[in-house]
């Protein structure tokens, strides 16, 4: 088979290097990849949100599989694009995709069929909005009803704060239409776990476990990001408590949207907290995780395309259950210094070459781009260069959570670019 895959984070590396180990595949292309997965995959210069581009590649190049990373190209109709002329693909429709791209859908959703979420209102207007606030108080939490790279969600932790946060988003649109409309909720206490299945809307197929690590800085300091390390299993979610998120949240999710007559095929992502009266969802995301999915990748011992494959027909019944590494896995992300700000490109990275020996570990690219240096007969020699906030993803398997952690981090040792910044206490949170 020949199989496109949709990205350029450590997710779509994951992915990639788990496809390439398929029996079923022949070809790997990624659009556009990144330094990383150039060894692995052809990358072609089509960016991910290029619907027109991708299209026209996956008929000419007759692919037989795509799989989209991101959100951006799910929200925008990819799926309904392809499928329309017949082309297979791995991801949800432009309406289930509206889970992840519109918060007002995905709560409002979530009220009509009983999924446990924050108390929450949803407002259109700056005076309705600060009336409600004086009347919750703080702290709360204010999110932005569309898509916001995973910026729109401001925890409040007093009034002031929640009121400026409404102003930004709908005074001052610092992120654009996203912030039309606005949702207020109560702010949850707890721990988080992510909990991510693969259906096809009538079967759903767990993946393991895995926890994010959001804040930039260690003991969970500083600005929010897209992820700055991640491990699987999550041990704070037992098997009743599991059993019970997928009854409450999964299984009611995907009856509903079956309900609106939409149907759901592909990966679906639930952001829960765990709070003393239960779990509750904070958010969806209707793709992988990043970086969950470079913990739970290296675990799964099924082939992932098999799997793909018969979400994509309808038909992921036949696939009986999933094959795990008992092993656990961490990963540390190696990010550019000033990343989730601004930050620089085009540095230098050293020690991949030492890592790469180890065993049981691998890096996953994020922001990398490769330089060829020496392009002389046999002989090519090339270097990584940064190319993007986070950087690299280092991943390592242990027979224990400490393990992992353990080998990880001496990988990580291994590696340096100049500015480089990443939290060194990925997975401790497991231990206690
Ligand atoms: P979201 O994109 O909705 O998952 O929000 C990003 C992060 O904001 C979450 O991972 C939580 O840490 C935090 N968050 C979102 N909603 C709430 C809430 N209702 N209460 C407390 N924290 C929240
Ligand atoms: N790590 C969070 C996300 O993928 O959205």
């Amino acid at each position: 088979m020949r199989i496109l895959v949709i990205g350029s984070g450590g997710r779509e590396h994951a992915l990639v290097w788990k496809i390439a180990q398929s029996k079923l595949v022949d070809k790997i292309f990624c659009a556009p990849g990144n330094g990383g997965i150039t060894k692995i995959a052809e990358c072609i210069d089509i960016k991910a949100e290029d619907i027109p581009a991708l299209f026209e590649f996956a008929k000419k190049e007759k692919i037989d599989l795509t799989v989209v990373g991101p959100e951006v190209p799910l929200a925008a109709g990819i799926v309904d694009e392809f499928k329309n002329y017949g082309l297979k693909i791995f991801g949800p429709g432009r309406k289930a995709a509206q889970l992840e791209a519109s918060k007002v859908f995905a709560k409002e959703l979530m009220a009509k069929y009983n999924v446990p979420t924050a108390a929450f209102e949803i407002f259109d207007n700056v005076d309705e909005s600060n009336k409600y606030i004086k009347k919750i108080g703080a702290p709360c939490v204010i999110k932005a009803g569309g898509l916001a790279a995973g910026k729109g969600v401001v925890v409040a932790k007093t009034v002031d704060q929640a009121r400026q946060a409404v102003e930004a988003m709908m005074r001052e649109k610092i992120f654009g239409s996203a912030g039309d409309k606005i949702i207020i909720e109560e702010c949850l206490q707890g721990e988080e776990a992510s909990i991510l299945v693969i259906t096809d809307s009538k079967e759903v197929i767990a993946l393991a476990l895995a926890q994010d690590h959001k804040r930039v800085f260690d003991n969970d300091q500083g600005a929010n990001t897209g992820g700055m390390g991640a491990y699987s299993p999550a041990p704070i979610v037992t098997k009743e408590l599991f059993k019970e998120i997928l009854e409450k949240v999964i299984y009611r999710t995907i009856d509903g949207l079956e309900k609106e007559g939409i149907d759901y095929r592909g990966v679906l992502y639930a952001g829960i907290m765990i709070t003393k009266d239960g779990p509750k969802t904070l958010e969806f995301n209707v793709r992988f995780g990043d970086p969950e999915t470079q913990v739970i990748i290296p675990r799964l011992k099924s082939d992932l395309v098999e799997v793909m494959l018969a979400a994509c027909a309808g038909k992921l019944s036949r696939i009986k259950s999933l094959d795990w590494d008992n092993q656990a896995c961490v990963c540390v992300v190696l990010a550019s210094q000033g990343y989730p700000g601004n930050y620089e490109k085009g540095k230098e990275i050293f020690g991949l070459d030492k890592v790469e020996k180890m065993k049981g570990v691998s890096v996953f690219h994020a922001g990398t781009k490769i330089r060829i240096i020496n392009d002389v007969g046999q002989r090519q020699e090339s270097e990584y260069l940064t190319n993007g906030g986070r950087v690299l993803g280092v991943t390592g398997l242990g027979d224990t959570i400490k393990n992992a952690i353990d080998s990880t981090y001496q990988a990580v040792g291994k590696i340096s670019f100049e500015g480089m910044h990443y939290r060194k206490d990925i997975g401790r949170k497991a231990l206690e």
